[in-house]
């Protein structure tokens, strides 16, 4: 539902070669783009949302559209009996979130915010060090992700649209705080900078912190030199990423891990997460698992809002 450009840029390919699935249709608000689109990918192109919706055809909608969008949109979409896939942010705000949940549950119908970083073979290993001994005990996670400024008539700078740099860099820095310390982290400080020009925020930084004392830093926005990272710091030693977020299908992420007096690189194979996210969310439709990420997409939402109601006291 929408030809963004990452859609076609990943997400579309991705879809169109899943073994789980099977692309039906691609729409847009004009037929134009929806037939390019779809002469693109081998689908039919439709016009206008509300059309893709009245299909008995389609059981799952993928949702690349602005966040402003998709209160009504995902309902629609969830009234319709689709499951979705939708892109991040999910919600403006965590009211937003339960309005789209309870139809959620009404319909039982799964709901999964696309943070395709978390299916790449690197997180696992990532995972391991924060579990593991290796690093001592982790009393520190550090993550950021920013790019620089994208032009003006982008939807990211439309605050009509939903946007600013939170509910877009921002999300991930809450959600690999969540995959990384638990869910229920409670924000110690937020600090958010707005945009003169457009009035939405354009970088932010924030610290949490987990029942266990665990601390979380992040720093995110689109006013900064292009990087994604994340560093465990633990007792005995550090792990840092130089590509967690976004390593495209290819691309052999590199671990460093550091201890007194020495240091290590490690190489990890390439993997596509468009592709493992595809396999995964139709495999949760396949179980109906959906309960967990119900709770899952809440929790995102209420720290999101946190940490916007901390920075702005
Ligand atoms: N998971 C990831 O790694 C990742 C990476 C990049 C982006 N994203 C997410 O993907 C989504 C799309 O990002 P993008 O960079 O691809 O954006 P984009 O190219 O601007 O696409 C947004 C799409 O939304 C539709 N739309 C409907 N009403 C609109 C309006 N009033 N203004 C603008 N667009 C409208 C348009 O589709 P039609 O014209 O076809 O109707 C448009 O192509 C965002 O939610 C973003 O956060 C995720």
């Amino acid at each position: 539902m929408g030809c963004s450009s990452f859609a076609r840029r990943a997400m579309i390919p991705a879809l169109r070669d899943c073994d789980g699935a099977e692309l039906v249709a691609v729409a847009s608000r004009s037929q134009d783009k929806a037939d390019e689109v779809a002469g693109e990918f081998g689908c039919e192109g439709v016009a206008g949302y509300d059309a893709l919706l009245s299909r008995d055809d389609v059981d799952a909608v993928y949702m690349p559209l602005p966040t402003g969008l998709h209160e009504q949109w995902c309902t629609e979409a969830l009234r319709a009996g689709k499951h979705l896939l939708v892109e991040k942010s999910f919600a403006e705000g965590y009211a937003s979130a339960e309005r789209m949940l309870d139809v959620a549950r009404e319909n039982n119908l799964l709901v999964f915010e696309n943070f395709q970083f978390q299916t790449h073979g690197q997180w696992a290993e990532i995972k391991r060090y924060m579990a593991g001994g290796e690093l001592g005990d982790v009393h520190l996670v550090r993550s950021t992700f920013g790019f620089p400024p994208l032009p003006k008539d982008n939807f990211r700078w439309n605050k009509g649209l939903g946007g600013g740099a939170l509910l877009d860099a921002g999300a991930y820095m809450a959600k690999v705080s969540q995959l990384l310390l638990g869910t229920g982290l409670e924000v110690l400080a937020a600090s958010l900078q707005d945009d003169e020009e457009t009035g939405v925020d354009k970088y932010g930084e924030a610290m949490f912190r987990n029942d266990a004392g665990q601390v979380a830093q992040v720093a995110f926005g689109f006013d900064y030199f292009y990087q994604c990272r994340v560093e465990l710091l633990g007792t005995v030693g550090k792990l840092s990423t130089n590509r967690v977020f976004t390593a495209p299908p290819g691309f052999e992420p590199v671990l460093l891990v550091e201890k007194q007096g020495e240091s290590e690189e490690l190489t990890l194979p390439a993997d596509n997460h468009f592709d493992n996210m595809w396999r995964w969310f139709a495999s949760e439709v396949e179980a109906g698992n959906f309960a967990e990420h119900w709770d899952v997409l809440l929790d995102q939402a209420r720290l999101l809002e946190e940490m916007r109601a901390k920075a702005r006291a």
